[in-house]
């Protein structure tokens, strides 16, 4: 089973990430509508004393799902236990997870959309009436055996929701969709990293930083560990804006927060493929990034910021995107021909 809270062989980056994780939702930036409701159900489950209702976070990758996920434990003053969905591949492997749950334990299942859906089905008397039935014995002298649950909150983390079949979907009384961060949110997280590390960094630094971050604080920590380690080295130990600007210039980050993956995926979509429409598969082939990255990771960040737009016959390139690239639409038309 994968428990990695309990792994003791911890990574030097697991342990950065640890220790700048926020703890309750007091430290939790952002995300305003989900904590205030959050706040209610976790109070009012608390005062009837039973475990708060099962919760789906989804989102794209960085948001703070898994955050999130532990605060909510937390908040409930819960003991968490963390598996994820592709740990999951036998229906002993989820009934061997749910046998060491304790009442009103918190139960976090990671990348959910990725349980076989056999599977799937054992969870949903899990969740709904805390039972599960299985299956013990040899073929013809098989019976099937029901084993009672203590109460437990499931918390299941996706990037996406849509893959999760509806029965899943359905039984999640709480289903929260994380939402991109302000620049505003962002720089406010940098600060808080900041201090917890001990290293401060200029409010001018700070906002450009959070500029560059594609709206999610992964990248926003990320890019702050890579400009203290500029300013240590190359600097004179402080964060200010001269050796932030320096630093991102030299990891490539533009000035939207585009990265090497992004700006390829345009240009192949504008010099390859006339700005489209085109499909996500053939996108894929060109610039040899998987397709699930592409969806997940890439596109979601480009559609919010009105880089691309998705049609019913595929991807298309927006003015925004040939502006960034300095790409003469027009000009790009004539000489694919793609006018006649
Ligand atoms: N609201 C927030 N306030 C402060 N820090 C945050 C917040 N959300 C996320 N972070 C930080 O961003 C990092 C990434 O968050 P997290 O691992 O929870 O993302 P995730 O949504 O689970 O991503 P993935 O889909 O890749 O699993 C963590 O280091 C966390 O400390
Ligand atoms: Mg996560």
């Amino acid at each position: 089973m994968n428990d990695r809270f309990i792994d003791s062989d911890l990574k030097t980056e697991d342990v950065f990430e640890k220790n700048i994780r926020p703890e309750n939702l007091e430290e939790y930036v952002g995300q305003e509508k989900i904590k205030e409701n959050l706040r209610i159900f976790i109070k009012a489950a608390k005062m009837r004393n039973e475990p708060l209702d099962h919760v789906l976070l989804y989102g794209p990758p960085g948001l703070g799902k898994t955050t999130l996920a532990h605060i909510i434990a937390n908040e409930m003053e819960s003991n968490i236990k963390t598996a994820t969905g592709p740990s999951i591949e036998k229906s002993g492997d989820l009934a061997a997870i749910l046998s060491t749950l304790e009442a009103g334990d918190v139960l976090f299942i990671d990348e959910i959309h990725r349980i076989p859906s056999f599977i799937e089905e054992i969870l949903y008397s899990a969740m709904e009436d805390f039972t599960i039935n299985i299956v013990i014995g040899t073929e013809g002298k098989s019976r099937s055996v029901k084993i009672d649950l203590p109460p437990f909150t499931l918390v299941g983390a996706t990037t996406r929701a849509g893959d999760l079949s509806s029965p899943l979907r359905d039984r999640f009384g709480i289903v929260n969709k994380l939402e991109y961060y302000s620049d505003i949110e962002l720089g406010n997280i940098v600060k808080r990293t900041s201090r917890v590390l001990d290293m401060n960094i200029a409010d001018d630094a700070a906002v450009e930083l959070a500029k560059r971050s594609r709206k999610t604080p992964r990248i926003a920590n990320r890019l702050f560990k890579r400009v203290r380690d500029f300013a240590l080295v190359e600097g004179n130990g402080k964060i200010d804006l001269d050796i932030t600007l320096k630093a991102l210039d030299r990891l490539n980050v533009d000035k939207y927060g585009l990265d090497n993956i992004d700006i390829e995926y345009l240009e192949a979509l504008i010099n390859k493929f006339n700005g489209g429409p085109v499909g996500v598969e053939t996108i894929s082939t060109a610039i040899g990034e998987e397709i699930t990255t592409i969806e997940d990771v890439v596109e979601p960040f480009l559609l919010q910021e009105g880089f691309i737009k998705r049609t019913r016959s595929g991807r298309v390139a927006t003015e925004k995107s040939y502006e960034h690239l300095g790409i003469n639409h027009n000009q790009s038309l004539f000489e694919s021909g793609g006018l006649f």
